[in-house]
């Protein structure tokens, strides 16, 4: 119950042990083609451009970055939490001249704020985090993008938190890259990067496409071009390459990871993304009322905070971590503290994938309140289960 990763849905470790396939088996690119759909489905857009990127959610950033910035383009990014942070950090890796809009944590970038700074800046590129899982709260995207295309600006998103359990809308929002992470509330392994690009995205990694040698067919010799993506792993001209219709070779692709990431998005679309997102708002409010019950006081802009996690703050003279050592020794379950300046100030408490249930929601509360009790702190007896019963309203 931490900020994931969470535990995986049941499906999803079945598929996984499902029989390896080799790159080339019509089943597997068969396979691959049919998980493109199916992402298309969960980002909610029509980018041919959709696939998988092999490694941890970081992957799909690094790989999205990697590929859209040429040293010394200008790169905007309103951060507002860790994941902001490293945002900056891989822009500045891949060469960018980085400016940053901040917000304190806890609270979201003003839209105002982030239209002053293109104004002024004029990136290539703005980049931020959808759900900052640090600070558990959402950055309203819904009229960025077309702030962003005004101003000629690719808008790349972080949904790696957020994707499966909150509105996430990329084609009618105008974002350009999306990536996510499987182990959040699409409820599977770490280990794919889920990622979608828009044709304006496609473009610029066109103009900087180049094919290995020793695979070219023809032109043995040909020189890269003059703005070569600057890593091959990450060089989603060439991942595109591979998963698009020339197949042409690159990584071999990671067989359990694909059957884990087309059993997530399966699980997902066929519960319906809007039941599925409404379950996820549905337990975390239940979560937050539970914990407000217990007298914890909750951290940040309620108002834009995620479905799928709760941040408290960590009660006077208690240790954060003593309690949560306690949780998961006695109880087994894992809650979650966070970064930087928040390390020992708050716990996070997720409700994500299969763990935004009832049962998984008051159990936690009753561990809660008992490890609470513990720590010397006077809680109301019952009064994180019953806050949060009150939300289910007697339904299970
Ligand atoms: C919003 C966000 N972005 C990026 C990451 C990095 O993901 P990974 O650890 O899968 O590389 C995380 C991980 O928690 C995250 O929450």
């Amino acid at each position: 119950m931490g900020p994931g990763p969470v535990n995986g849905d049941p499906r999803v470790l079945r598929a996984m042990s499902a029989a390896l396939l080799g790159q080339y088996d019509p089943a597997m690119t068969a396979l691959m083609t049919e998980t493109q759909g199916l992402y298309r489905d969960v980002f909610r857009t029509a980018n041919d451009a959709t696939l998988l990127v092999d490694g941890t959610s970081r992957a799909g950033i690094e790989a999205a970055l990697v590929s859209l910035i040429v040293p010394g383009d200008r790169v905007l990014v309103p951060r507002f939490g860790r994941f902001g942070h490293l945002l900056v950090e891989i822009a500045e890796r891949c060469g960018a001249e980085v400016h940053v809009v901040d917000a304190a944590w806890g609270e979201t970038v003003p839209l105002e704020r982030i239209a002053d700074a293109i104004a002024l800046v004029r990136p290539k590129l703005v980049a931020v985090v959808h759900g900052d899982t640090s600070t558990t709260i959402a950055q309203p995207l819904e009229e960025l993008g077309a702030l962003c295309r005004e101003a000629g600006a690719l808008l790349y998103v972080d949904a790696t938190a957020t994707l499966g359990g909150n509105e996430f809308r990329t084609d009618e929002w105008g974002v350009d890259v999306v990536t996510a992470g499987l182990q959040k509330c699409l409820g599977g392994p770490s280990g794919s990067a889920p990622i979608t690009l828009s044709r304006a995205a496609v473009a610029v990694i066109d103009s900087r496409r180049s094919v290995e040698a020793g695979i070219r067919a023809d032109d043995e010799e040909a020189a890269p071009p003059a703005e070569r993506i600057r890593s091959n792993y990450f060089d989603l001209g060439m991942i595109l390459d591979y998963w698009g219709p020339a197949r042409l070779n690159h990584h071999t692709e990671a067989t359990s990871m694909l059957y884990g990431a087309r059993e997530c998005a399966r699980v997902l679309l066929q519960e319906g993304l809007d039941a599925a997102i409404a379950r996820h708002r549905r337990h975390g409010r239940a979560m937050l009322a539970g914990v407000q019950g217990l007298g914890l006081r909750p951290f940040g802009d309620l108002e834009h905070r995620m479905t799928n996690i709760v941040a408290v703050h960590i009660p006077e003279g208690v240790v954060g971590d003593a309690v949560r050592a306690a949780m998961l020794a006695d109880y087994g379950i894992e809650i979650g503290t966070s970064f930087g300046p928040l390390h020992g100030r708050v716990w996070r408490i997720g409700t994500m994938g299969v763990n935004a249930r009832r049962d998984a929601v008051l159990l936690t509360l009753a561990a809660l309140e008992q490890a609470l009790r513990r720590a010397g702190v006077a809680v109301p007896a019952g009064g994180g289960t019953e806050a949060a019963l009150d939300v289910y309203g007697g339904k299970p």
